[in-house]
């Protein structure tokens, strides 16, 4: 590393799955500093981001986007560029349990952040103000569920969201939207679909899955397994989220998904192909026979999928990797990564697994 960029941005929830894999990449690809703001939730794990120790382009920083005080003195501290906001309660099966945190971070949190950059940048004067951007980074959920033959969500497709948390979200994103035409901050919205890839927490179906079969765990399909997800490569996401911050008109929202619409079971089913070629099981079967159908999530959404043809058309944005090259290299890189594992796989986790599938 040489020269250090004297812009810098801030990132909220930046040692989650996405934001973690966000920042790596960011400094990968620019020597721009990133201010990383997380609370550390049970699912904020540093260790996501132990490839940065010891490099002074990351500043992390425990706190809530909640607590006003702590981002009025990041901000007047470091005088970013931008914020990127991530942090969240981001696990449907979590909300329907205990909504109280959705609200609170979801909701709340984005209101004082939203309160906190509004008045950060009513400082700013000049170019530095009409660089400034908030880019909000949201979920395709909050349009709600589509039936078999519906055309994908776009970017005015109506918001219908179903659980605690995409309501939660749906929510922030029209806090968001209020705060452009209401006080002209410059924000920016990204409604993504479902991602993997490495550093996927593992309460959410791939992971979760993957590290399941290789424990010669139950591999749990909610209902019939027919849900249909949208699923794109995490650092995709992070690709098209860097070009939204940089090109994105001022205002808009930008849908963003992978072009993979999958059923829930062909995606499991597939995971137990490849670890039946790559980690055999001893006994010869296949992890298929690990499958178990379980009691179905309340309130499931049938099918998600993205029209993300305004991102291609306007920003030139496509995604690199297909769902086979994308799910073979998360495959191995969970065989790879023994250490992340089984220290995630033996904290707070174990007891979020216990009380959703009682084992
Ligand atoms: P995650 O649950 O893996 O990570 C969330 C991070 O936010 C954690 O590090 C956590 O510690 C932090 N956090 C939670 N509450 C906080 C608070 N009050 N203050 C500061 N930090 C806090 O989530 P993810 O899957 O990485 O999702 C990141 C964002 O992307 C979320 O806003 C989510 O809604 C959105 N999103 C996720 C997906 C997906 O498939 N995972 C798809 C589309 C959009
Ligand atoms: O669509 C974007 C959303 O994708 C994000 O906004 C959320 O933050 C993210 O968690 C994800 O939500 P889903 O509910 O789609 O993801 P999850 O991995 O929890 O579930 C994927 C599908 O698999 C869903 O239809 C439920 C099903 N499922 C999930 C689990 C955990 C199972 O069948 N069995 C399981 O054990």
């Amino acid at each position: 590393m040489g020269f250090i960029s004297t812009m810098s941005i801030i990132v909220t929830g930046g040692a989650g799955f996405i934001g973690a894999n966000f920042v790596l990449d960011w400094l990968a690809q620019r020597d721009e500093p990133v201010i990383n703001l997380d609370k550390l939730t049970y699912a904020g794990n540093l260790e996501n981001l132990a490839s940065l120790q010891g490099d002074a382009r990351h500043i992390f920083v425990q706190g809530d986007i909640g607590d006003a005080a702590l981002v009025d003195g990041l901000l007047a501290k470091h005088r970013p560029r931008a914020v990127i906001n991530f942090a969240a309660e981001s696990h449907v099966d979590r909300s329907i349990n205990g909504p109280s945190e959705f609200i609170q971070t979801n909701i709340v949190g984005t209101f004082y952040l939203l309160e906190s950059v509004r008045a950060y940048w009513e400082t700013l004067e000049g170019e530095t103000k009409a660089g400034f951007r908030y880019l909000h980074v949201s979920t395709d959920e909050v349009y709600g569920s589509l039936t078999k033959d519906a055309p994908a969500f776009s970017e005015t497709s109506r918001y219908e969201p179903n659980s605690p948390y995409s309501a939660s979200k749906a929510a922030s994103d029209h806090l968001v939207r209020a705060y452009h035409h209401t006080y002209g901050l410059p924000v920016l919205t990204t409604n993504c679909s479902n991602n993997y890839g490495p550093y996927h927490f593992p309460e959410k179906l791939i992971p979760l899955c993957i590290l399941n079969a290789v424990a010669g765990k139950t591999l749990p399909i909610y209902g019939d397994g027919r849900q249909i997800r949208d699923w794109l490569y995490v650092k995709d996401h992070c690709s098209a989220i860097c070009l939204v911050l940089e090109s994105g008109r001022v205002g808009e929202t930008y849908n963003i998904g992978g072009w993979n619409e999958k059923a829930n079971l062909d995606v499991v089913e597939t995971l137990c192909a490849i670890l039946d070629e790559l980690k055999p099981r001893i006994d010869g079967r296949s992890y298929k026979s690990q499958i178990a159908f379980v009691k179905d999530r309340p309130g499931h959404d049938r099918r998600y999928a993205i029209n993300a043809g305004k991102l291609a058309l306007e920003l030139g944005w496509k995604p690199q990797e297909t769902f086979e090259t994308g799910i073979n290299k998360t495959v191995v890189w969970y065989l790879e990564n023994q250490r992340w594992v089984t220290n995630v796989t033996s904290g707070t986790y174990r007891n979020w697994i216990g009380k959703q599938y009682g084992i």
